[in-house]
């Protein structure tokens, strides 16, 4: 279930706008990775529940707990926006769902909020 409300307010931690070293806008990102990998991929900022893919806040918390920094992160999902999972069974991740400041501001997006845990109390539903 994806709230409408979700895809135009910027929720807790995101700021829109112009984010860290680059140009990256978080709102777009939220909202684009809402509607473009929402449908595969949980994350608990986003409040999407797909399963198709792994959860992407479980996948980064191994890297976040290790101090990789949000830089590094975003690094990461760009490439894998681009490569995609061609090869990935069932059902693969297609390459360059998303292009240049699209998918930029995807990665930055999941690397700001990816495995950063919740304020206490809030719903993660
Ligand atoms: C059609 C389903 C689908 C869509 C849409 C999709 N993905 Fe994926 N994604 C997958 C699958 C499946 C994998 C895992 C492949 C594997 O590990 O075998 C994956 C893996 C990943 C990974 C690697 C996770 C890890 O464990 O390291 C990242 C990051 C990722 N996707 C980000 C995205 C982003 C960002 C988008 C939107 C631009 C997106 N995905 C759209 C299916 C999807």
């Amino acid at each position: 279930m994806l709230g409408a409300a979700g895809l135009t307010a910027s929720g807790c931690g995101v700021q829109s706008g112009v984010a860290g070293s680059g140009q990256a806008d978080l709102a777009n990102g939220k909202k684009l990775f809402i509607t473009t990998c929402g449908g595969c991929h949980t994350l608990a900022d986003a409040g999407t529940k797909g399963t198709i893919g792994p959860n992407l806040d479980e996948a980064y918390m191994e890297p976040r707990a290790e101090g990789f920094e949000d830089s590094s992160f975003e690094a990461l999902v760009r490439e894998q926006i681009m490569l995609g999972f061609p090869y990935a069974h069932p059902t693969p991740m297609p390459p360059n769902l998303l292009k240049g400041q699209d998918a930029q501001d995807v990665a930055a997006y999941v690397a700001s909020v990816a495995a950063v845990p919740l304020p206490p109390g809030a719903s993660t539903q």
